[in-house]
């Protein structure tokens, strides 16, 4: 397959369209992401939508701004605030990461580092080190395996093309701004390359995109029947 550049249009789009979220640092701001934050997000976001955690994120950065008053709190009251976000093995998992985090003296700056802590997977350990450290580390959820599904026009279905989306995935993103990257693929997809109706008309990858090309944008990614 040929090698497509999209990086530069796409952090373009997204210096311009980024959506504001509490997590997020804008684009351009010149700031660091704090990878506190990054990690309590990423794992609130796992199987919970984006307007289900605002509030909840909002209402634990308040009450423990930092990975030490996290580890310090009562397990009572952790499970109390995440009441309702579900999946509750999640939040046993994020006190057992926050107090081995705050024992070791902060969050471990290698994706292979991160991995190794409790409820951070392949997905989470990349989302931190792309998102707070800027490394160009590929980070690869369902929006963004709609995305290169359409952009290379994927046929083999999901689940079994997971990791060709991946290798695909890989050879986009950039060594420059991989972080703003790896947030500008998740609102590509979750604002513009949306599963049903697609909106290529303002899609700022409109040229790079093969399913659009053969007409197909919608159709995909196709999955097995189950
Ligand atoms: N979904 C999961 N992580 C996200 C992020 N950092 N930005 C937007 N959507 C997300």
């Amino acid at each position: 397959r040929e090698n497509k550049v999209i990086a530069p249009k796409l952090l373009d789009w997204y210096d311009r369209h980024a959506r504001s979220l509490p997590w997020r640092i804008p684009p351009g701001s010149g700031q660091r992401a704090d990878p506190y934050r990054v990690w309590l997000s990423e794992v609130m976001l796992q199987q919970t939508t984006v307007a289900a955690v605002r509030d909840y994120f909002l209402r634990f950065t308040a009450r423990w701004p930092g990975v030490q008053d996290l580890a310090a709190a009562d397990d009572a009251e952790v499970m109390a605030e995440w009441a309702g976000l579900g999946y509750y093995a999640r939040a046993r998992n994020l006190l057992a990461c926050a107090r081995q985090v705050a024992s070791a003296g902060g969050f471990p700056t290698t994706r292979d580092g991160l991995r190794a802590l409790p409820g951070i997977g392949p997905y989470t350990s990349a989302a931190i080190a792309a998102i707070a450290y800027d490394q160009p580390e590929t980070v690869v959820d369902g929006n963004v395996e709609r995305v290169v599904s359409r952009l290379f026009a994927v046929e083999k279905p999901l689940p079994v093309a997971k990791p060709d989306l991946t290798a695909l995935a890989e050879t986009l993103t950039p060594q420059m701004r991989p972080g703003d990257f790896a947030q500008a693929m998740m609102d590509l997809g979750a604002t513009i390359c949306t599963p049903r109706s697609p909106a290529c008309g303002i899609c700022p990858l409109i040229d790079d995109c093969d399913a659009r090309a053969a007409g197909i944008a919608a159709n995909l990614p196709r999955k097995a029947p189950k």
